[in-house]
């Protein structure tokens, strides 16, 4: 496992099904971690269920609320990472959703951009100011193996998951000689209790387990990845 031993870590969609086993990780690899959350209650939820690996005296999470496609709100919540551990290191994209909806449906793909597009480049945008500044940062985000093809009732989330891709391959073009590197993790099916509801004859072994999808989020995040920038890494399990 990479060291993150004094790494200052904000993780979004940290509430999700994903967002706990890596947060879980970074906390378990040394890190500091900051997840900017909307719903309070779900952030209490996460500081309890992650707590055993963050109660270590000094605590090394720190949640808060914030508006993830808002750049004054992400703006103050990195002013607050900076307040209290004087270093951000990594953002580790997570928060987006999945939907469905015909391809002229022009307000349901507006919410899914919103959803997967805004919610990574708006908190990238204010991390990328301390990045620069120590010349020094990692950003991953999760996009979608749906990227890579649009299909029936798609058209929302394959847009916002491809344009992830692309705005990862040009931000990356624009740091590669800051010290900061900028990549995407391509998942297919993730074991999430949604999925298993919603397909309930698939074996879901046979998809990525939300600790597989970690430790990708990991290595590319870590010191070791330096040499891997505007990459968009395919991760299927065993589909
Ligand atoms: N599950 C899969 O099969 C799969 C496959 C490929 C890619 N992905 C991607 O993997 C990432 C993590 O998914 P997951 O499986 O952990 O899903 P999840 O359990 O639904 O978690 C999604 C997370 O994103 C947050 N979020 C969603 N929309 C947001 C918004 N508009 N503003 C702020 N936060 C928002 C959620 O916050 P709340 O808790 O407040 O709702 C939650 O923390 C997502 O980007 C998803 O698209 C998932």
């Amino acid at each position: 496992m990479p060291d993150f031993e004094r790494r200052s870590v904000v993780v979004t969609g940290a509430t999700g099904n994903l967002g706990h086993v890596v947060v879980r990780a970074y906390l378990e690899a040394g890190a500091h971690v900051a997840a900017p959350v909307r719903d309070a209650a779900k952030g209490r939820a996460l500081r309890e269920a992650v707590g055993a690996h963050a109660d270590d005296g000094a605590s090394r999470l720190l949640v808060g609320e914030a508006d993830l496609a808002d750049r004054t709100s992400m703006d103050a919540f990195v002013e607050r990472v900076l307040r209290t551990w004087g270093r951000l290191d990594v953002l580790a994209n997570l928060a987006g959703g999945f939907g469905t909806g015909p391809a002229d449906d022009i307000a349901r793909i507006r919410a899914l951009w919103e959803q997967n597009v805004a919610t990574v480049v708006v908190p990238a945008t204010a991390c990328l100011v301390p990045m620069r500044a120590r010349a020094y940062g990692r950003i991953v985000s999760v996009s979608a193996a749906a990227a890579l093809k649009g299909g029936r009732n798609t058209a929302g989330y394959a847009m916002g998951k491809s344009a992830v891709v692309r705005w990862t391959e040009a931000l990356a073009a624009e740091t590669k000689d800051q010290g900061i590197t900028v990549n995407a993790i391509l998942p297919s099916s993730i074991d999430h209790p949604v999925n298993r509801a919603n397909m309930p004859k698939a074996d879901p072994k046979a998809w990525v387990q939300p600790e597989e999808a970690a430790a990708l989020i990991l290595f590319l995040t870590s010191t070791e990845a330096s040499g891997i920038t505007g990459a968009s890494v395919p991760i299927t399990g065993r589909t």
